[in-house]
């Protein structure tokens, strides 16, 4: 990097990423994503809110266990029993860290917090004071510092890092600001608070009118050195900063950029798909760095540019953020070892043999319908059927299906409800709608269907379909499944979606009621 500043990267994927409704996380997931972003060398990633739920918790413990090579942390409102357990569910780490924050902006105050901002500044001092019992890394938010007064921030900001806040964080939490703005805003925060030699200043932008990236490059200009972001730009509402985005950004402008980050760029496609695989949330074609057309050339002008030379239409390189052929990995002759073993590079470890031997067995049946098996194939086989399957309410036992030109679709599901076997036969539409109603009939799950999507995980037709379904009923839950048989997919889908309804927990959400 030479004489250039190192800019931070932090990943919010497994928090602010994981309040998008219905991109909720497991325990499991979230120590597979997080060994992906360490494979990326993020600098830190935050695990979760463990004040939300035991579940997030536990997930928040597990991520801090599992991490060697990159700072973990957790989110706390500026009050004591979330910092007490943000402490407690980091234990394990190797670098930890406690994010404890306070809404500073007048409407934020007064109407949510009813605090004044002198009560605001004391108990923001409290929090850092508190979570320093913990840990020495402490970062602290004004939230919705885009809308807060300028003057107050800095009042609150010289008092955090007097309090030994290590890394202050300007979120505009509701996507309000403009570049120019928030880079001035950055500027002025640094020139005028007489103690912010002594932090980092960090930025986490959301996405409300599409300028996340372009606000936090401009903060970046403006001498901030870390950036908040998710994989995707997965987040609340429109989301955060893409992480890809900024990244390749910064990577690719180094003329502007005055810093550049460690983030091992080709990891970045391996990191999108593992996350959208495991929410659901597919990635646009047209989105930059890791959408499908993104290095995609059709207009006959730009191929033929780009085969003379690349450079006339590409300002990077396809391979340098991970796009590639996919590489064979495993086939039908291959042994329960060489499975595990691809399976933890993957990130996967396995709790128990039996664990083990479930997956392993459904990969036999996959190497038994399709040829060649690739990494996409086998992340589908774990994050579909899901390595905590034991939990399951409901499990598919058989299907059948049947259309016919001229005839109506019709289908036969049977599912272990509970260990007890039920069957129910239905018409419909098409074969996917004739085997959602005959789940229905079973379950009566009185929920509704918000969403149905199929992608294929790898190309040709002999490829696994991986369907995602959203379902509503007292919140969102989505719901994959893969096969080589769409129909069958889209009942698993369906499937995992009304074991997740079922299982599903209540979680406190860290924007409401915050002290
Ligand atoms: O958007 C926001 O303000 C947040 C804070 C908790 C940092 O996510
Ligand atoms: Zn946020």
């Amino acid at each position: 990097m030479g004489n250039r500043d190192k800019l931070f990267i932090f990943d919010t994927t497994m928090r602010d990423g994981e309040q998008s409704p219905g991109a909720s996380m497991t325990k499991d997931e979230k120590v597979r994503i997080a060994k992906m972003l360490e494979k990326l060398r993020v600098d830190v990633m935050e695990a979760g809110f463990p004040a939300s739920s035991p579940g997030d918790f536990e997930a928040v413990q597990a991520v801090a266990a599992a991490v060697k090579s990159a700072g973990v942390c957790g989110l706390a409102r500026a009050r004591k029993e979330d910092i007490d357990q943000a402490g407690a569910a980091l234990k394990e780490a190797v670098a930890p860290r406690i994010h404890t924050f306070i809404a500073t902006s007048p409407i934020h105050m007064q109407q949510k917090l009813m605090m004044e901002p002198d009560e605001v500044v004391e108990q923001a001092v409290w929090a850092v004071k508190r979570a320093l019992k913990y840990t020495d890394d402490v970062e602290f938010s004004p939230e919705d510092a885009g809308r807060s007064d300028p003057a107050f921030l800095c009042r609150i900001i010289e008092a955090v890092i007097d309090a030994g806040a290590r890394t202050i964080n300007i979120p505009d939490t509701v996507g309000y600001n403009v570049p120019d703005q928030f880079g001035a805003l950055i500027q002025r925060i640094i020139t005028d608070v007489p103690n912010s030699d002594k932090a980092i200043f960090s930025i986490h932008c959301h996405n409300d009118l599409g300028l996340a990236t372009a606000n936090s490059l401009s903060a970046v200009l403006n001498g901030a050195r870390q950036v908040e972001c998710t994989i995707n730009g997965l987040g609340e509402r429109a989301g955060n900063c893409s992480l890809e985005e900024v990244v390749m950004a910064v990577r690719t402008r180094q003329d502007l950029f005055p810093c550049d980050t460690d983030i091992d760029t080709t990891q970045i496609v391996a990191c999108s798909k593992l996350v959208s695989g495991i929410t659901g949330f597919a990635v646009q074609p047209n989105k930059a760095i890791v959408g499908a057309n993104a290095f995609a050339h059709e207009a006959g002008i730009h191929q033929d540019g780009v085969l003379k030379n690349r450079e006339t239409y590409e300002i990077m390189r396809a391979e340098d953020v991970g796009w590639g052929e996919n590489s064979l990995v495993l086939g039908k002759h291959s042994g329960r070892n060489a499975f595990k073993a691809r399976l933890a590079d993957l990130g996967v470890e396995f709790s128990s043999e039996n664990e083990l031997n479930d997956a392993f067995g459904r990969f036999k049946e996959l190497a038994d319908k399709k040829h060649d098996i690739f990494d996409e194939d086998l992340q589908a086989l774990v994050t579909n059927t899901g390595v905590e399957s034991t939990n399951e309410i409901l499990k598919l036992v058989s299907l059948c299906s049947k259309s016919e030109t001229g005839e109506k679709p019709f289908a036969k599901v049977t599912l272990l409800v509970n260990g007890e076997e039920k069957s129910a036969e239905k018409e419909g539409s098409g074969p996917v709608d004739a085997v959602y109603r005959a789940i229905e009939e079973i379950i009566n799950s009185e929920s509704e269907l918000k969403l149905y999507s199929v992608s294929n995980i790898t190309s040709g037709t002999d490829s696994q379909g991986d369907v995602t379904v959203r379902l509503e009923k007292d919140g969102i839950v989505n719901g994959h499944g893969s096969d080589t048989d769409i129909v069958i997919a889209s009942a698993k889908a369906y499937i995992n979606a009304l074991n997740l309804m079922f299982m599903r927990k209540n979680r406190t959400h860290p924007q409401a009621d915050e002290v």
